[in-house]
């Protein structure tokens, strides 16, 4: 073989690779900055060990910045005289946290390559981190995303995150915008293994009882205990909340076994037990926990690589929570 040949063997290959990811690549740091994955897994250790709760947030605030004009990093942006308000004034962002950890990582990989990396590569690191050191699969993300050169409107983000009543018709439709199969759908709610629900979520649930007075999908004792710790016309709706699953810090199966119990905290959980399409997939992941890492795996990369932005499309951000 020619070098010829083999230039246009490799740059065929490289081609694929490219285009297989949206303009995303394994190796997209490789010269700019090669030990950017080192960074954010070292940096964001002490985040993890002082607050055992910021995995769930570092997984919720990427699916809530993919969801709305794709993983750009526009959640982070704080609103100032310019934009106002921001995404995070969307009443469907309540209870997003931890955005300013995203800052600090930032401001870490700056220091050893400055204006390289994206702020939406780093926000999907993180999450990928929260995953495995909960004990859930690790994750190859193809990095690349760049980052959103203005902010979406709270009204925007507002329609287009789900409502936390959206049943499993909803559900199906959101998570097929993004490629996933049934399975992938069931397997990414699965991140409802890690976090907590506040009542103010859970109240609109509560208000819909059938006939009979019983909410459905949940046993009479969990209706109770939920009754109990988010009384109607508390003033603490806001601050109080119910564990997701009762493994809350691990990133397990249990979620699965929870729900199938009728202990799940959201209509969506409840539903998808009894829903035909997919309480198949329920009982398999309940009782196959690798099966359950495998399809979250898939859907987590269709999660974080839809809408990117990508090659001179978008910007690299000085510092996350601003637009320069
Ligand atoms: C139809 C889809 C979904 C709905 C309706 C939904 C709804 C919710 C609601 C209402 C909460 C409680 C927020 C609070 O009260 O503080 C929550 C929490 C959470 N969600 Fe989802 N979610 C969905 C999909 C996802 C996806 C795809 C992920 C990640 C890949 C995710 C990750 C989480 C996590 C980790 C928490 C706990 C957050 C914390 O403890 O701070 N959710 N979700
Ligand atoms: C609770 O949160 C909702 C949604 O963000 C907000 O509209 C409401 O004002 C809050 N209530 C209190 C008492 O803080």
């Amino acid at each position: 073989m020619n070098l010829r040949a083999i230039v246009v063997g490799i740059s065929l290959f490289v081609f694929s690779i490219w285009v297989e990811g949206q303009g995303l690549s394994y190796n997209f740091y490789e010269n700019s900055c090669p030990q950017v994955e080192a960074i954010v897994r070292a940096a964001i250790q002490p985040t993890f060990l002082t607050d055992p709760t910021s995995p769930a947030a570092f997984l919720r605030l990427m699916f809530h910045d993919c969801q709305v004009q794709g993983c750009d990093a526009s959640i982070l942006v704080d609103p100032n005289a310019n934009i106002v308000p921001s995404e995070m004034a969307a009443g469907k962002n309540f209870g997003i946290r931890k955005r300013e950890s995203i800052n600090i990582l930032k401001s870490m990989v700056e220091l050893q390559c400055p204006q390289q990396v994206s702020c939406a590569d780093i926000l999907v690191l993180a999450a990928r981190e929260a995953v495995v050191v909960s004990g859930g699969p690790q994750i190859k993300v193809a990095l690349g995303r760049r980052d959103s050169p203005f902010a979406p409107s709270y009204k925007l983000a507002d329609s287009l995150l789900p409502s936390p009543t959206i049943g499993v018709d909803g559900m199906l439709q959101l998570f097929a915008k993004k490629g996933m199969t049934v399975e992938e759908s069931v397997a990414i709610m699965g991140a409802h293994t890690l976090g907590v629900t506040h009542c103010l979520n859970i109240l609109n649930r509560l208000n819909q009882a059938d006939e009979g007075g019983q909410v459905q999908g949940m046993t009479p004792g969990f209706e109770a205990f939920l009754r109990l710790n988010c009384p109607q016309g508390s003033l603490t709706s806001n601050t109080s909340f119910v564990l997701n699953d009762p493994t809350t810090l691990t990133f397990d199966n249990h979620y699965y076994n929870n729900v199938i119990g009728g202990h799940g905290v959201l209509r969506i959980d409840a539903e998808m037990v009894m829903d035909p399409r997919t309480a198949m997939v329920v009982e398999r992941f309940a009782a196959n926990q690798d099966d359950f890492f495998q399809a979250f795996s898939s859907a987590f990369v269709k999660l974080s690589n839809s809408g990117v932005l990508t090659g001179n499309q978008g910007v690299v951000r000085k510092s996350c929570n601003a637009i320069d």
